[in-house]
């Protein structure tokens, strides 16, 4: 190690998040979260949603200390403190000829970290901010620590913070394999195929307005595990096939099965929430409306041009089949779910807002037939804001300092 004392080492590293299309529920494993099934999911563009995680090392830093959107935030818990443990015994040598730092793989152990975290999304928003945020953390890590394994091997640490961030380690379309082994050594994320493949696709997140205190996925999960007899049935005999079908469906570009068996998946995650005992409810009514409006939209079209999915929450997850269809549905929500008199389009509209400025703002001139396909009435103040984005690309370093969340010299938030 260098003998001065007051140098800092940082990285500064940008990671999506990603939305199931076919869910993970429920752990054979809690500790070292092995899930009961495989899962698929799309990663969104991180221009849109995404978790920014500067990582800095130095010296002078006498504890490891995280701060999160600003704030500072315990790493006691189990979940960071296996990540940074497994992250920690695989760093490397690492020299930095220009500063003078030389960290040998032994001193990893003894080092300090200062974390922090920023999400690109409001985190109340109740978005997978979880799954970015440990993809990133261990990600920005293993670039500063030099450790050399592939993405697949990171999201099995990744895993370990929170199940679904394994599959935050690649862009495009993503299987979380569960693996057999008892170490979990085989429950690792693998890329099916990229962002570019299948670019025709709009995603559309609807964030609901919600005023009720959710269950978490991880408490959720655990009473589905313990009590929903339609777990184990959907766990056995369901996802093993609709894995298969899914796969397929992401290689041809076949968007007909695809919208299928993600609508299916979602609504079956949801009956298993139900059939938990006591229920979980995580759609309201809201969510109901728009399951129904997607529902009238593909029957009316002869066929899926959109697919719907919900997580742990209200909000709503489209994906359209084309930009076509999302800029005609985009003027549908828009109608249907119309900002309130306070808000202005640009803040009720996120992300890639060229498809609003193509569907013409405010909804106002929606042509008959698009009010007929979407068949629902002004529903005002049900939608806090939408975020458009499509398939995104997986995990990046950033070379520009200036976007480092923590400071050069003191390793403080800036
Ligand atoms: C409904 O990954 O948040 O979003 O592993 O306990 O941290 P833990 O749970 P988490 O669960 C995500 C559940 C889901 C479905 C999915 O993303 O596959």
């Amino acid at each position: 190690m260098a003998e001065e004392k007051n140098w800092v080492l940082m990285v500064t590293a940008q990671t999506p998040t990603n939305i199931a299309v076919i869910k993970y529920w429920g752990k054979r494993d809690e500790v070292r979260i092995l899930p009961i099934n495989d899962s698929i999911s799309v990663t969104l563009d991180p221009d849109h949603l995404c978790t920014l995680t500067t990582v800095a090392v130095s010296p002078s830093f006498d504890r490891d200390r995280m701060w999160l959107n600003g704030k500072e935030i315990s790493l006691s818990g189990s979940r960071y403190q296996n990540c940074l443990r497994e992250i920690r015994s695989r760093g490397d040598d690492v020299e930095d000829e220009v500063k003078g730092i030389k960290i040998g793989k032994k001193d990893w152990e003894k080092l300090h970290l200062h974390i922090a975290s920023y999400n690109n999304f409001p985190t109340a928003a109740g978005l997978a901010s979880s799954a970015a945020g440990f993809a990133c953390l261990v990600f920005a890590l293993a670039k500063l620590m030099n450790v050399n394994e592939d993405p697949s091997q990171l999201s099995a640490i990744a895993r370990q913070g929170s199940g679904s961030a394994c599959r935050s380690l690649f862009g495009g379309f993503v299987k979380w394999n569960m693996g057999k082994k008892e170490d979990g050594n085989d429950s690792v994320a693998v890329q099916l195929a990229d962002e570019k493949h299948w670019d025709d696709l709009v995603i559309i997140v609807a964030v609901v307005s919600s005023r009720e205190k959710e269950t978490s996925s991880t408490s959720g999960m655990r009473e589905s595990v313990e009590t929903s007899l339609l777990l184990q049935h959907r766990a056995k005999d369901v996802v093993p096939i609709r894995i298969l079908q899914m796969e397929e469906a992401i290689k041809n570009r076949d968007f007909t099965s695809f919208a299928k068996l993600t609508c299916a998946d979602s609504n079956q995650f949801h009956a298993v929430c139900m059939d938990t005992s006591p229920p979980i409810f995580y759609m309201n009514d809201t969510s109901h409306r728009i399951i129904s409006l997607v529902e009238k939209w593909n029957r009316s079209a002869g066929t899926p041009e959109i697919a719907y999915t919900f997580d742990a929450g209200p909000n709503a997850v489209l994906i359209a089949k084309s930009r076509k269809v999302a800029v005609e549905l985009m003027q549908g929500l828009l109608y249907c779910f119309p900002p309130k008199a306070d808000t202005d389009m640009k803040s009720y509209v996120l992300g890639d807002t060229s498809i609003v400025k193509e569907a013409g703002l405010e909804g106002r001139e929606v042509p008959q037939e698009i009010k007929d396909k979407i068949g629902c009435q002004d529903q005002k103040g049900e939608v806090s804001y939408f975020i458009c984005s499509r398939p995104g690309k997986g995990p990046v370093v950033l070379q520009d300092q200036t976007q480092a969340l923590l400071h050069p010299q003191t390793g403080l938030p800036k």
